[in-house]
């Protein structure tokens, strides 16, 4: 799921006087000098070309305090021109309404710099601003063009598979791997970063076999690279694979509290393999201690917090009060993210949170923003009041509203794994509703994504002749505790 976090919060850029005396010189000719890649990069010097080659490095391994490091070479190179393109960048990624004052300010920066940048540092300058203005078509586009014509563009590359994914277009980002393929080869540094979105876009795309051979290719590289491991999760989940997922994270538990707040989201992926297996308490303990241990706005903590606590409740776990802190989180950034399948999940929390005014005033906001807005608000609207019906006993509706949307239902972005939670809930209304007939069409159609192979295809029948077997509320809830 990238299009993710890549920093651990926005950090607010605060000019000094020196940088604005530098920042002043900018009509002076910008030198260049090539990263480890071969790609000019203008404002830098030898030295200093090495420090943003780690930091590129660094931020797509979601390794902490990059935001930091990259605020301090700008201080002593304001004219680098793709050094303020990523810190736009990465603010956008944080996910915020909030952050694109802060991302404007450094795509100002990187405009005054335009005259001595070169073309793809154009484009870039480009890019952010579509990003900034909500423009994401014309943002994909620009980034389709620059590793169209520079292949070795890591930061292209990966910011737009990150965004594609949010934008629930699957098929482009395997083609913007694809596109990439030929000029990656093991010699070239950043290979396993090229990998991960490689891996994880054919995964998506039901390639299992492949999106494994790339993944476990980049782990040999670096066996925390999260991205990677993230898509060798992916595979594992839609193959049913639980107890290998469950042993291949615990391995390198010990390493994941190393990197910044996306690894919530790989602590997320160990739950799902321990409740396949029946685990209850310890997804419990995993929400508490990892997934969502103290209070986050962060719009990932809010959905696997909140997907999983669906889940547990789904299997008859008393949660008891985690509900609240959610809320709160919701309450508080309930139309700041910018990422919209944070909202079906923000629904859930409010919804839970016992107070009913809270989600009924965030269906007006929402809906009053879907009215006015792209497709993908009002998608997340529509499927917020689907929730809101499912937690206010209003099976039939709820399962009415889903029922209609639910081809739709991938537009709004996540993988596979995560919109698995949308069939969660049709299949408990069904199921609230005693309609078994309807509860095994829907487990039927669930796993539809799940087969590539001919012994993918074999493990999917039998798991709909297992499906046909349901006869009970209780058998159809031990269904979907097994995943997709
Ligand atoms: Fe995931």
């Amino acid at each position: 799921m990238t299009g993710l976090k890549t920093t651990v919060k926005s950090v607010i850029f605060t000019p000094t006087s020196k940088y604005l005396e530098n920042i002043s010189l900018m009509s002076k000719q910008l030198f260049s000098v090539t990263d480890a890649r071969g790609l000019s990069v203008t404002g830098l010097s030898d030295t200093q070309i090495k420090t943003y080659d780690q930091i590129l490095l660094d931020t797509y391994h979601y390794v902490p305090g990059t935001a930091d490091e990259l605020k301090s070479l700008l201080e002593e190179a304001p004219e680098f021109v793709l050094g303020n393109v990523l810190r736009g960048y990465s603010t956008m990624t944080d996910g915020s309404v909030s952050g694109k004052t802060v991302a404007q300010g450094y795509l100002e920066n990187a405009t005054k710099l335009t005259s001595g940048a070169t073309p793809r540092e154009r484009l870039h300058i480009a890019a952010l601003g579509h990003w900034i203005s909500g423009e994401h078509e014309a943002r994909n586009a620009v980034w389709e063009d620059i590793i169209g014509k520079w292949p070795a563009d890591l930061l292209a590359y990966r910011q737009l598979t990150g965004a594609l994914f949010w934008n629930g277009d699957k098929k482009r980002q395997l083609a913007a791997a694809v596109q990439t393929l030929p000029y990656w080869s093991a010699e070239i540094p950043g290979y396993g970063l090229f990998l991960g979105p490689l891996a994880f876009a054919l995964e998506e795309a039901g390639r299992f076999g492949l999106a494994e051979r790339y993944a476990r290719e980049a782990l040999e590289i670096n066996s925390t690279d999260l991205w990677s491991l993230h898509a060798l999760a992916h595979v594992f989940e839609m193959q049913g694979r639980s107890t290998e997922g469950e042993a291949h994270i615990e391995s390198v538990a010990d390493k994941l509290n190393d990197y910044n707040l996306f690894r919530g989201h790989i602590w997320w992926h160990l739950a799902l393999f321990k409740m396949a297996q029946g685990k209850l308490d310890e997804v419990l303990g995993l929400v508490d201690k990892e997934i969502y241990p103290g209070t986050s706005n962060f719009y990932l903590d809010i959905q696997n917090a909140a997907s999983m606590l669906s889940r547990l409740e789904f299997q008859g776990v008393n949660v008891g009060d985690r509900w609240d802190r959610i809320a709160k989180a919701s309450r508080e950034t309930l139309s700041d993210h910018t990422v919209l399948f944070t909202v079906p999940h923000q629904a859930m929390a409010l919804a839970r949170s016992g107070e009913e005014t809270h989600i009924a005033n965030a269906l007006d906001q929402w809906m009053s923003a879907g009215s006015n807005a792209n497709g993908q608000s009002l998608l997340a609207a529509k499927v917020a009041e689907a929730i809101a019906d499912f937690h206010l006993g209003r099976f039939s509706d709820a399962l009415d509203k889903f029922a209609r949307l639910r081809f739709e239902l991938p537009d709004l972005g996540a993988s596979h794994a995560q919109q698995d939670i949308y069939y969660q809930y049709m299949v408990m209304a069904a199921i609230e509703q005693e309609d078994i007939p309807r509860t095994k069409s829907l487990l039927r159609e669930r796993i539809a994504n799940r087969a590539e192979t001919e012994a993918d295809w074999t493990e999917a029948r039998a798991r709909l002749a297992e499906i046909e077997r349901v006869e009970s509320k209780a058998e159809a809830i031990m269904m979907l505790r097994r995943g997709i």
